[in-house]
Order: structure tokens, then C-alpha cells, then sequence
């Protein structure tokens, strides 16, 4: 078998990659460890950033979006019990969707089924090949049967566990990592939201955030240690603990009931650098993770593969390799500004182990400051709204 771009993984990047490219008429095949069901079955974060909506809607995927993601004018922090509230509308004129990653994921398979595009599902042993030449190829296991697929372009897409990564020469690989002691509990659960809008709350007994999928589905998160396991949390123990740091208002208006879905999150800050080696590219979260707390880890992956994409396209269109030789500079620079970012929600809005009463005044400066400046309120909502792609 042969095509031009062999897009590993079926997650969000690899699939927007995949009908990026296909816009352009160039085929792709996608290798997925994973049965459809397995991947659909992932419950993930559910912010888009505006460039994320329009890039989706340029890609001709936005209609279930527009028609079912909920438009949010802003978000809420909620420090020790004050609430304050970001216009990010009247601030920086954006807004962001809320949406869930399942059914961007979803959206996105469906739109591949309907132009008959291959997804070879339940890939085993997937390995890398020559993409220091201008010959790669991919190997792959499929039913016991062992094939290969020739290419131009391999996209590695596949995560952070991927193999694209783990291909790599060691030595021609630097990596950057924050690893935080702390997780994150997550609910689902088919109750209505407790606000109208998102509210991140820091408390000392940790974070908590109350976010949702639809107006009669929500989700909720608090912070846990990372030696927490999902079994010792009932769901009565999650919503008194949730309770606890939030402010009263949102305490009394809570809605629970029985969870749909119940799971631990660890939060981790990681870089690869270079995302470039020779005719393999890294995308999404096989280049990079972000902890949750800035909603950034489905809208990189979009920036990501949105730039990879032009340059592959480019490539095709004029044979000029600028684009490629250019896309790991490129991507790289967003990605270290949506770290920066995530690392800054995090650290001011979590407890951590070792954070001492100096620490704590910090934070709540923080807090304040962002309350009373417009400029500092201006920064967060252009970074949590996205940078420009
Ligand atoms: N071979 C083939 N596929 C693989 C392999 C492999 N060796 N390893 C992993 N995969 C698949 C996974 O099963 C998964 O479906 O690659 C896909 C990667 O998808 P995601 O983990 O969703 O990563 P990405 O597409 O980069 O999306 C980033 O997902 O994890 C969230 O917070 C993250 O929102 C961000 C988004
Ligand atoms: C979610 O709804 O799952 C969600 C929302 C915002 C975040 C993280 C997760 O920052």
C-alpha cells in the first residue's frame, strides 16, 4: 500500500490532519492502535478556542459544533469563597465553545467515513521506517497479517504514549517536563450545570472546577493527590468535597447525582524539541502535554496540525520545503506560550504540598490583581480565548 501522508493515531490531531489535508486533495491513510469504540469512548476536556471553531469550520466539520456547542462570553475564578467573573467579549471582543473533544473526535470520523477515506483500526506493532530518506515507510500488524505502507510524510498523532516519539534517536531529542503531585477527579453526570459559565476555584483543601457538556450535562473536577485512586472517592464524598471549595452560592445551586463517568487525571507540563526529523513530524500530544487548567491540550493539537498542514500542503502545491523545514520553529513557539500559560493557572490556582503562608498570599494576589487590573485581566482572556495560530 502506498500514500502520500501516513497520519499515526486517530485522535483529534490526526484525524484534523487528515481533513486538512484532504481539503487540499492529499490522501492520507491513519494507523489507530485502538478500535473506533475505544477512542469514542475517551472522555475528554470540551473548551475551543475561536481560532479552534474557525479552523473547524474552514475544515467543513462545524456544523454539529454550531449547532450543539454552548457559546461562552467568559469564565469564573472563585478564590477562597470570591467569585469574579472574565467579560472575555468586552475584554478582547472573544469567545470561546464549549464543546466536548468526544464529539469533535466524533465529527471528525464521520466526515472521513462519508468521503471514504482509509482508518485502519486496531493497528498492532506499528513501527517507523527510513523517514530520514525520502522513502518512509510504516509497518504494521492488522488481523495476525503483517503489511506495509509506503509514503512521503509519516504525521506521528499518536498521543503521548505513541510510537512516533519513541522512534526518535534519543540524542536527537530534548525533552522539557513538569510533573505536578496532584491529579484531577473527574465526574460526569447528566445534572445541569451549577453556572452558566465555567468557575475555577481555588480553595485550600485544593481546586475544584465546575464546567459541563450540554445544558443538562456537567462535568466536574477536583483536585486529588496523586496517590488518590478512583475507588476510594463515592460519589457522595466527591460532591461534599466539591462543595467545600466552591463559594456558598454555587454550594447551595449544585445539582447532583448519580456519576456516568468517574476517573483520575495525573497533570503533567511536557516538551519535545524538535517536533522535525527528516520526513517525520510530531503533532499534538505525542510533542507535548499541558496540564487541564488552561484548557489548551485539544486546541494545540489543532494549532499544531493547522501549521502542519499548510506546510505539507505547500510542499505538494509549489515543491518548496520551506514550510516543513520551518514547522517544528513554528509550532514551538505557540506551544511554549500555552505551557507557560497552563503553568501559570495551575500554580495559582491549586494547592500544593509544599506551598507555604508566603506562597498562599501569592496566590491570592494573583487573584487579585487580575480582579482589579484590566490589563492582567486582558492577558488571561487572550490567552485563555487562544493566541493567534
Ligand atoms: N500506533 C497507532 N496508534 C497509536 C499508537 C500506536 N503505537 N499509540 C497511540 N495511538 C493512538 C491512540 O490510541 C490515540 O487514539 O493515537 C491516538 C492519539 O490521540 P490523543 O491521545 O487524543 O492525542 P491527540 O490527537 O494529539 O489529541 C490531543 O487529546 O489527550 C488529549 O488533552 C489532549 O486534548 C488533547 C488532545
Ligand atoms: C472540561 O470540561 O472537561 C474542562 C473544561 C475546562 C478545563 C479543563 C477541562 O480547563
Amino acid at each position: 500500500m502506498r500514500t502520500k501522508v501516513a497520519i499515526i493515531g486517530s485522535g483529534p490531531a490526526g484525524l484534523l490532519l487528515g481533513r486538512l489535508l484532504e481539503c487540499a486533495g492529499i490522501e492520507t491513510v491513519i494507523l489507530e492502535r485502538r478500535s473506533q469504540e475505544y477512542v469514542l469512548g475517551r472522555i475528554r476536556a470540551g473548551v475551543l478556542e475561536q481560532g479552534t471553531v474557525e479552523l473547524l469550520d474552514r475544515a467543513g466539520v462545524g456544523e454539529k459544533l454550531h449547532a450543539e456547542g454552548l457559546v461562552h462570553e467568559g469564565v469564573e475564578f472563585c478564590f477562597d469563597g470570591d467569585r469574579h467573573r472574565f467579560n472575555f467579549q468586552e475584554l478582547i471582543g472573544r469567545t470561546v465553545t464549549v464543546y466536548g473533544q468526544t464529539e469533535v473526535t466524533r465529527d471528525l470520523m464521520r466526515a472521513r467515513d462519508r468521503s471514504g477515506l482509509t482508518t485502519i483500526y486496531e493497528a498492532e506493532n506499528v513501527s517507523l521506517h527510513d523517514f530520514d530518506g525520502d522513502a518512509p515507510k510504516v509497518r504494521y500488524v492488522k488481523d495476525g497479517v503483517e503489511h506495509q505502507l509506503a509514503c512521503d510524510f509519516i504525521a506521528g498523532c499518536d498521543g503521548y504514549h505513541g510510537v512516533s516519539r519513541a522512534s526518535v534517536p534519543g540524542d536527537a531529542l530534548r525533552t522539557f517536563e513538569r510533573v505536578y503531585p496532584f491529579g484531577w477527579l473527574g465526574i460526569l453526570v447528566d445534572k445541569p450545570p451549577v453556572a452558566d459559565e465555567l468557575i475555577y476555584a481555588h480553595h485550600e483543601r485544593g481546586f475544584a472546577l465546575c464546567s459541563m457538556r450540554s445544558p443538562t450535562r456537567s462535568r466536574y473536577y477536583v483536585q486529588v493527590p496523586s496517590s488518590d485512586r478512583v475507588e476510594e472517592w463515592s460519589d457522595q464524598r466527591f460532591w461534599d468535597e466539591l462543595r467545600r471549595r466552591v463559594d456558598e452560592e454555587a454550594a447551595d445551586d449544585l445539582m447532583t447525582g448519580p456519576s456516568i463517568e468517574k476517573s483520575i487525571a495525573p497533570l503533567r507540563s511536557f516538551v519535545a524539541e524538535p517536533l522535525r526529523f527528516g520526513r517525520l513530524f510530531l503533532a499534538g500530544d505525542a510533542a507535548h502535554i499541558v496540564p487541564p487548567t488552561g484548557a489548551k491540550g485539544l486546541n494545540l493539537a489543532a494549532s499544531d496540525v493547522a501549521a502542519l498542514a499548510e506546510a505539507l500542503i505547500e510542499f505538494y502545491a509549489e515543491r518548496s520545503s520551506a514550510g516543513i523545514d520551518g514547522y517544528s520553529a513554528r509550532v514551538l513557539s505557540r506551544i511554549w506560550k500555552a505551557e507557560r500559560f497552563s503553568w501559570w493557572m495551575t500554580s495559582i490556582l491549586h494547592t500544593f504540598p509544599d506551598t507555604d503562608p508566603f506562597g498562599r498570599r501569592i496566590q491570592r494576589a494573583e487573584f487579585d490583581y487580575l480582579r482589579t487590573s484590566a490589563a492582567a485581566a486582558r492577558s488571561m482572556a487572550e490567552n485563555y480565548t487562544g493566541l493567534p495560530f
